[in-house]
């Protein structure tokens, strides 16, 4: 009999029909206590760029036809990659996965400055630093527990439907410098698979003018859900809105089963790590990419 070690790891990519089984591993692989890794709320907020290119952008590692680790190309030089749960340390798959991610050949990152995101204890972060990798800049997760109820916030919000996809877009459009995000791109993102667990969230002020948005994902209950993207309006800020909306979202995940709201934000946003410790969120320690300079 072969030994599972014996087995030979392949790498592919899913097509569309195949994106549900890499969804459904991701919301699998989420639990308490793990550290910060891909989620497959990261999948469904990709899917703004459509079902085809979400497909395009994904890496399947299998061993035995099992899936073993996920990876998502989030732009053209960053793999966000992760593992099951019981193959972090997993020597064979460590070796698999660094020899792709270096060999531009292999069709996961291209050659020159790119970057690897992977959870803290995955075998991978003590290999590519023996290839001439470097750490990058510090990144925050901030988590927040939602075993005692989540205390509504004192801002109206809604949570948006096909009608509304325009505003949430707009606010979005609003709250990030450079952004392209429109309606069509809030469809295409609603209609992929992930964002049957989710919802946008839109904050109202006094006046009745649309001034916060997010996007929550849950990845089934009792496990961790997250907040992808959050915005407030450039002209709106410093009013307590991302505050109230940050709260907010952590309730939409409540009601969706999560055990907690997590997020994560590069700790250069000094803004953003305030607001999610304003709602309620603690600071996990520090994380950081991978990066190989050329
Ligand atoms: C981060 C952001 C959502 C904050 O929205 P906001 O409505 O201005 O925030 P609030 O008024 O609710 O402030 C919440 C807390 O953050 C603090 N804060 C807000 N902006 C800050 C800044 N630039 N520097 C330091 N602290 C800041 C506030 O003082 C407040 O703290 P307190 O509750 O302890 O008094 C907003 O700046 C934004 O949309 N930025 C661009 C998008 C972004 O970076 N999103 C988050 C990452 S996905």
């Amino acid at each position: 009999m072969v030994c599972d070690h014996d087995m030979v790891i392949s790498l592919e990519k899913p097509g569309t029909d195949g994106l549900d089984e890499a969804v459904d591993a991701l919301r699998e692989w989420q639990s308490e206590g793990v550290a910060w890794q891909l989620h497959p709320g990261d999948l469904g907020w990709f899917q703004r760029s459509g079902t085809e290119a979400t497909a395009a952008a994904v890496r399947i590692w299998r061993r035995d036809g099992r899936i073993l680790a996920i990876g998502l190309l989030d732009g053209a030089d960053l793999l966000r990659l992760t593992t099951a749960p019981d193959v972090r340390h997993d020597e064979d798959l460590a070796r698999r996965l660094t020899e792709d991610v270096i060999a531009p050949e292999r069709g996961v990152l291209p050659s020159g400055k790119v970057s690897v995101e992977a959870p803290e204890d995955a075998l991978i972060q003590d290999l590519l630093p023996g290839h001439g990798w470097r750490t990058d800049e510090p990144w925050t997760p901030l988590r927040r527990d939602l075993t005692e109820p989540v205390k509504a916030p004192d801002l109206r919000i809604e949570t948006i439907g096909p009608d509304k996809g325009h505003v949430w877009a707009g606010v979005i459009r609003a709250s990030f410098d450079g952004s392209t995000f429109t309606a069509g791109k809030w469809h295409a993102m609603t209609a992929g698979a992930p964002y049957t667990d989710a919802r946008c969230l839109v904050g109202y002020d006094g006046q009745g003018e649309a001034v916060a948005a997010v996007a929550v994902w849950s990845a089934g209950p009792g496990k961790p859900g997250v907040l992808e993207p959050m915005g407030v309006h450039r002209d709106h800020r410093g009013h307590g809105y991302g505050r109230a909306l940050t709260v907010a979202a952590a309730a939409a995940l409540q009601e969706l089963g999560s055990s907690s709201a997590g997020v994560n934000t590069p700790s250069s946003n000094v803004a953003a790590v305030a607001t999610y410790e304003s709602g309620g969120f603690q600071r996990l320690p520090e994380v950081r990419d991978l990066t190989r300079d050329a």
